[in-house]
């Protein structure tokens, strides 16, 4: 039987936590109908109630305590939207224990955490819902826990970032260097004060993380993960990509290999007739390979405040119905293996290599050898023709894009193209999606 009433306490004041509670209360007639008992936001805590904010809810739901909803026995639902993980992951885990559901996008935690906790709430048997932790407020988490439940996915490649996203779609559109449109970015507020996290692609592991450990049931060692972030894609390098007929992205990659995990993030240059060449600006877009059910693309609002808080309410009125079923029972993590991953050595990619080096007869034929020694097979040399010479007096630049090759090859290359006296620089190595 549905109660009249479900309520909700909500941690952190943010981006997120302001769209969902706006939500909630906008389309409180439509949640209670759907629902068949009205959702209620009774308190929502944070440390800083003078900020002005869009959106502004009653002095009775205004806390700083946190065990103001932890201890409430009236909470129901629990929203965090503190981000990181100390103290969030201590507040999921009390909530949980004190049989709330809690519903969060905080890919930082469920990455780190999320097994932990999901066990918890099995036990407590209330919900752990995070769709809003991957793709913002793209379904993601849940056609892949659901509708895809009983499929084979095979890989996934995505680009979750939305700020990386914002930086490289500027630099392709308007041909210039990473850290003027980072600051650009920053003025505008699409970029963080302290962007590492984005740019260096801490936030694209953890949600790659996630969807790895539901797609192939395994566990995932965030330290094994190879990582790289945009900081040294050059203005150069996205010209180079479109004239090659590329553009460059920064893609989370998920494969399995017989009994181990492919798992990256880095720079990648995309042929343009791909579906992620064409996902510009702040938005998101996950490409899965599935088996039966072939290529499917999901692509969307990946941050802010109402696609995310979309993403939380969905949450929160899933757990509500829950409620209203006395649903006995609830799924611990499903991760029922330890894939190891792959080291970045074993990863076979294409790639793009940049050389700056002597204008001298004969020095693509010694960069070729050497590329050859070490099987580094070539689909393309390039000498780009720019109107003035910016890599210098006697220098000129060479564009190679190789066939697929172990990264171990292409490495071993570098060491002995580093020994060339006609090689200046390797000034850049991206790798390149596609067969
Ligand atoms: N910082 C993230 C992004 C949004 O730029 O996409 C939240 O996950």
């Amino acid at each position: 039987m549905s109660r009249d009433q479900i309520n909700v306490g909500i941690i952190g004041f943010g981006t997120v936590g302001m769209g969902a509670v706006e939500l909630l209360e906008t389309n409180a007639d439509w949640i209670a109908q759907r629902v068949g008992s009205r959702v209620v936001v009774k308190t929502i805590v944070d440390l800083d109630w003078k900020r002005e904010r869009r959106y502004t809810v009653r002095p009775e739901q205004q806390s700083t305590k946190i065990n103001d909803v932890l201890d409430d026995p009236e909470i129901d639902i629990v929203i965090e939207a503190m981000g990181g993980t100390h103290p969030a992951h201590r507040v999921v885990a009390d909530a949980l224990k004190r049989r709330k559901s809690v519903v969060t996008p905080n890919k930082e935690l469920i990455a780190k955490h999320g097994a932990e906790l999901l066990n918890l709430a099995s036990e407590a048997k209330v919900d752990l819902m995070f769709e809003g932790a991957v793709g913002g407020g793209i379904p993601i988490i849940r056609p892949m826990k659901e509708s895809l439940a009983g499929d084979r996915i095979q890989r996934i490649v995505g680009i979750v970032n939305g700020t990386t996203n914002y930086i490289l779609t500027a630099m392709s559109h308007e041909g210039l260097d990473f850290s003027a449109v980072l600051k650009d970015a920053q003025v505008q507020g699409y970029a963080e004060a302290d962007p590492t996290a984005d740019v260096e692609g801490y936030d694209a592991m953890y949600k790659i993380a996630i969807l790895a450990a539901i797609a192939f049931g395994s566990h995932i060692d965030l330290n094994s993960i190879y990582r790289e972030g945009i900081t040294r894609i050059s203005a150069a390098d996205i010209e180079y990509a479109h004239q090659l007929g590329y553009e460059v992205k920064l893609l989370a990659v998920a494969a399995r290999h017989h009994d181990a995990l492919d798992l990256r993030v880095h720079p990648t240059f995309v042929p343009v007739d791909h579906p992620l060449a064409a996902v510009n600006g702040v938005f998101n877009a996950i490409f899965v390979q599935s088996d039966p059910v072939g290529d499917l693309m999901f692509f969307g609002r990946g941050a802010g405040s109402g696609p995310t808080g979309s993403a939380v309410v969905g949450d929160v009125i899933d757990c509500a119905r829950n409620i209203n079923l006395g649903a006995s029972a609830r799924v611990p993590c499903r991760c029922y293996l330890n894939l190891p991953i792959q080291p970045i050595s074993e990863v076979q990619t294409r790639y793009y290599l940049r050389t700056v080096v002597k204008d001298q007869i004969g020095v693509i034929g010694k960069i070729a050898t050497i590329l050859g020694d070490h099987q580094v097979s070539l689909v393309s040399i390039f000498q780009p023709h720019l109107e003035e010479n910016t890599v210098g007096e006697g220098l000129a630049e060479i564009v190679w894009i190789t066939h697929q090759v172990q990264e171990a090859k292409i490495q071993a290359a570098l060491q002995a193209l580093d020994k060339l006296d006609e090689v200046i620089e390797v000034a850049n190595l991206v790798r390149v999606e596609g067969k």
